[in-house]
C-alpha cells in the first residue's frame, strides 16, 4: 500500500493551522478590547502643561515610596521567586514521563511506517509475519549460471525471528540478503531500496507482531508432529494408506521419547513454520525445495543429504565432534548461536553477520543499541527471555549431530 497524506504530517500542518487562526482571533479580539479600553479610559486634560503636562501625576512622597511601595516591590519579586522554585522542580519531574511519551509515539510511528513497507514488499514471500511463513517460486541454476530446475522454496516465518536473532543480524539479513536463495538484498549497501531508517522501521513492526513463547513451543511441538509423518510417509512409500502413516508416525513419535537420536532428528528436521524450529534448511543441501523429489528429475541438482552442509557448514562425519570437544560445548553453542566475528569451539568464527540462529535464548535486544530511539530496549524481558527449543530438545539434536 503506498503512504498516505497521513504518514507525511499533512494531519498535523492542518492542526497547526487551525491552532494559529484561533491565536490569530485571539491576538486581534485582545487588540480591539485594549483600543475600546483605553478609548473610554481616557480622560480629560488636567491643566496646562507648563504646570503639569497631561501625562504626569503627582509622585507618592518618600516615607510611602520606602515603606508600602517597597514592600509591595518585595513582595512581588519573592513570590515569583517562589513561583520558579516550585514551577522548575515539578517541570523537571515531568521529563521522563515526556521522553517516555516521545519514545512510545516514535515506536508506533515506525511501526506503521514499518507495517506498511512489511506488506508492499516482505508479505508476497513471507506472508504475515505472525503466519507460518510461505513458499517462493525459484530457479536454480549451478555454478555457471546455467539453468538446472524450478523449485519451490520455503520461505521462513518472521514470527519468531527476534528470538532467535538479534536486531542486528536481522538489519545484516535485509541489507545484504541470503545468497543463492530467493531472499534478495534490501539496503543501500547490499544494493536494495532501503534506507537505513526503513530499515528500522520494519524492524520494529517485526518486534511488534512477534508471538509469544507459549505459542512458539506449540508450533514446534506440532511441528515435530508432522515431520514424523513426512518420515513415515517418505519410509513406507507412495503407496501407503493414511492411517498407516498415522500409525507409524505415532510409533516414531513414541520410540523418540526414550531415544534422543530419534527425538534429535525429528528436531533438526522439523518443517513448521517453513523449517525455523529445525537446523535442515541452513545444513541440509536442498531442503528449502524438497531436492530428493527434484533430483529424481535433475541428477545435476544437489543431493539432500542430512547435515551435508548448505547455507551453514557441513556437519556430518564428525564435523561437530572436531569443532567442540564435548557435547555441552556443542549444546551451548547451539543455545546461543554465532556472532558476527566471534569464536566458537576449536575453529569455528562466526561469520557474515553472525547467522547461525540462537535456539534455547532470546537474543532479539542483544545488540539493540543502534534502535535505542525507537525500539523498547526489552524485548526478551518481556518475552520471559526462552528461546526457540528447550534445553532437553536441544540436547535431543546434538546428540543426533554427533553420531552423523
Ligand atoms: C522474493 C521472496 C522474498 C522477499 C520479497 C523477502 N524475503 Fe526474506 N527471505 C526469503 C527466503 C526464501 C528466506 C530464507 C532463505 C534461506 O533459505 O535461508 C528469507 C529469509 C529472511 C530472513 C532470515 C530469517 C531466518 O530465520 O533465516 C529475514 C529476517 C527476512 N527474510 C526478512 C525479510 C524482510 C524484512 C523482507 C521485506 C523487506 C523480506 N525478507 C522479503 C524470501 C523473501
Ligand atoms: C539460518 C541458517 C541456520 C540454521 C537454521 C541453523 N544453522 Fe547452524 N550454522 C549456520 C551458520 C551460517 C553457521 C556457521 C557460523 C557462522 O557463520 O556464523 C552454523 C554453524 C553451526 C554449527 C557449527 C559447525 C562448525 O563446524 O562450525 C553447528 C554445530 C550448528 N550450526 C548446528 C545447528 C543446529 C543444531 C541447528 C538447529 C537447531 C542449526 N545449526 C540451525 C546457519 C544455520
Amino acid at each position: 500500500m503506498p503512504f498516505t497524506a497521513a504518514d507525511y504530517g499533512v494531519l498535523a500542518a492542518s492542526t497547526q493551522r487551525t491552532v494559529g487562526v484561533i491565536l490569530g482571533v485571539v491576538a486581534i479580539g485582545g487588540f480591539i478590547l485594549y483600543w475600546l479600553f483605553n478609548w473610554f479610559a481616557g480622560r480629560a486634560e488636567t491643566g496646562s502643561e507648563i504646570e503639569l503636562a497631561p501625562n504626569r501625576k503627582p509622585l507618592p512622597d518618600d516615607a510611602e515610596m520606602e515603606g508600602r511601595r517597597l514592600d509591595q516591590g518585595l513582595m512581588a519579586g519573592l513570590v515569583c521567586i517562589v513561583v520558579i522554585a516550585i514551577a522548575l522542580p515539578l517541570y523537571w519531574l515531568g521529563e521522563p514521563g515526556r521522553h517516555d511519551g516521545l519514545i512510545e509515539v516514535s515506536d508506533e510511528l515506525a511501526a506503521e511506517r514499518g507495517d506498511h513497507l512489511y506488506e508492499e514488499r516482505c508479505a508476497t514471500c513471507h506472508g504475515s509475519v505472525d503466519g507460518p511463513g510461505g513458499l517462493r517460486d525459484h530457479t536454480l541454476v549451478d555454478n555457471n549460471g546455467l539453468f538446472l530446475a524450478q523449485v519451490q522454496w520455503k520461505v521462513p516465518s518472521l514470527a519468531a525471528v527476534l528470538y532467535r536473532y538479534s536486531t542486528e543480524e536481522v538489519r545484516y539479513v535485509m541489507e545484504y540478503g541470503r545468497p543463492n536463495t530467493p531472499m534478495p538484498a534490501w539496503g543501500i549497501q547490499g544494493g536494495g531500496p532501503f534506507t537505513t531508517q526503513q530499515i528500522d522501521e520494519i524492524i520494529v513492526y517485526l518486534e511488534h507482531e512477534q508471538i509469544d513463547i507459549a505459542e512458539i513451543r506449540q508450533r514446534a511441538q506440532d511441528g515435530i508432529a508432522s515431520t514424523a509423518r513426512n518420515v513415515a510417509r517418505t519410509e513406507l512409500g507412495e503407496g501407503a494408506s493414511s492411517d498407516d502413516v498415522t500409525a507409524a508416525a505415532q510409533q516414531m513419535l513414541a520410540d523418540a521419547a526414550d531415544d534422543p537420536v530419534r527425538m534429535g532428528e525429528l528436531l533438526f528436521n522439523n518443517t513448521a513454520d517453513g523449517g525455523v524450529y529445525g537446523c535442515a534448511r541452513c545444513h541440509t543441501p536442498g531442503w528449502s525445495y524438497d531436492a530428493g523429489e527434484v533430483a529424481a528429475q535433475n541428477p545435476l541438482v544437489p543431493h539432500e543429504i542430512p547435515g551435508g552442509g548448505g547455507f551453514g557448514p557441513p556437519l556430518a562425519n564428525g564435523a561437530t565432534t572436531r569443532q567442540f570437544d564435548t557435547a555441552s560445548e556443542h549444546e551451548a553453542f547451539i543455545v546461543s548461536g554465532s556472532q558476527n566475528g566471534i569464536k566458537y569451539g576449536n575453529f569455528g568464527q562466526g561469520d557474515g553477520g553472525g547467522q547461525m540462529p540462537s535456539f534455547g535464548i532470546c537474543v532479539g535486544d542483544r545488540d539493540a543499541g543502534a534502535l535505542e530511539y525507537i525500539t523498547r530496549a526489552d524485548f526478551c524481558a518481556e518475552h520471559g527471555g526462552e528461546g526457540l527449543l528447550t534445553p532437553e530438545q536441544i540436547a535431543a539434536i546434538v546428540a543426533y549431530e554427533r553420531q552423523l
